[in-house]
């Protein structure tokens, strides 16, 4: 089984807020039918359709007014549309794609997962089905709401369905240098310097490169392996899927 992770900079254009990346959404969605894995489950981010939302109200650091309460349903009405865009091309390219809404699933104290019921998920995996997650706002029981990133959804997730692989796909090549080459492999000698090098993009409530590269540290010590490819390059998702060597930054699990 191989979870998925479709980055909000590869489904949107996070310079252009609500912009969906209709035509590559519609060639990844090819490319997953091609590799046909067996045992998919998919999550993606929030891009220009979560971010901008979020940061408007302020409320990836929790609920301070009345007011933020809008920007919560704003940013859910965004994300369900952007799901059900995603989702609409996945089942057009055949995949049977099943929409899961994640603050339904998850709650979390001080932004992190508290509790997630996943039965549904492990269910709909066992039938076969391909079930769609996405980062989202979610109930916080210590502050209010928080943001849940997708790649906190695929660590926990990870750590529970323990897959073969996790992939990223993003629109970088992997976790750059300083002297921008990439990192082929990231394990515990050379993290600290990953971290280091990695920056956090400008409205990013997430916490960008970084989070993403402690959230795979963290997944690695539990046993699962992880990839981090360049999705706008053709192919490279593909290749991802069938194991095949591509360029990309693996996160290693020590044996
Ligand atoms: C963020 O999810 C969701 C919202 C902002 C509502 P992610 O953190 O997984 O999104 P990307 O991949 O960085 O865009």
């Amino acid at each position: 089984m191989i979870i998925l992770k479709l980055g909000g900079s590869v489904v949107t254009d996070k310079s252009r807020p609500f912009s969906f990346r209709e035509e590559v959404v519609r060639r990844l969605a090819e490319e997953i039918r091609d590799s046909d894995v067996e045992g998919l489950l998919i999550v993606h981010g929030g891009g220009a359709f979560g971010h901008p939302v979020a940061s408007e109200y302020g409320i990836e650091d929790g609920l301070n007014e009345p007011g933020q309460l809008m920007g919560v349903a704003k940013t859910r009405a965004a994300m369900a549309e952007l799901n059900q865009r995603i989702v609409e091309v996945l089942v057009e390219c055949g995949i049977p794609a099943v929409s899961i809404q994640t603050s339904a699933v998850f709650e979390c104290r001080d932004k992190r997962i508290y509790s997630g019921r996943i039965e549904p998920v492990r269910d709909f995996l066992g039938i076969g089905a391909v079930p769609v997650l996405y980062g989202d706002v979610v109930v916080d029981r210590s502050l209010g709401v928080c943001i849940l990133s997708g790649d906190q959804i695929v660590a926990y997730l990870a750590e529970r369905l323990k897959p073969e692989q996790v992939i990223l796909a993003t629109d970088v090549d992997g976790v750059l240098d300083k002297n921008g080459r990439v990192i082929e492999r990231v394990n515990d000698a050379n993290a600290p310097s990953a971290v280091e090098a990695s920056f956090v993009p400008a409205g990013d409530v997430t916490g960008g490169m970084k989070g993403k590269i402690e959230e795979l540290l963290e997944l690695a010590k539990r046993g699962v392996s992880s990839v981090i490819v360049n999705a706008l390059v053709e192919d490279r998702l593909k290749n991802a899927l069938l194991g095949k060597k591509t360029i990309g930054t693996l996160f290693e699990v020590k044996r």
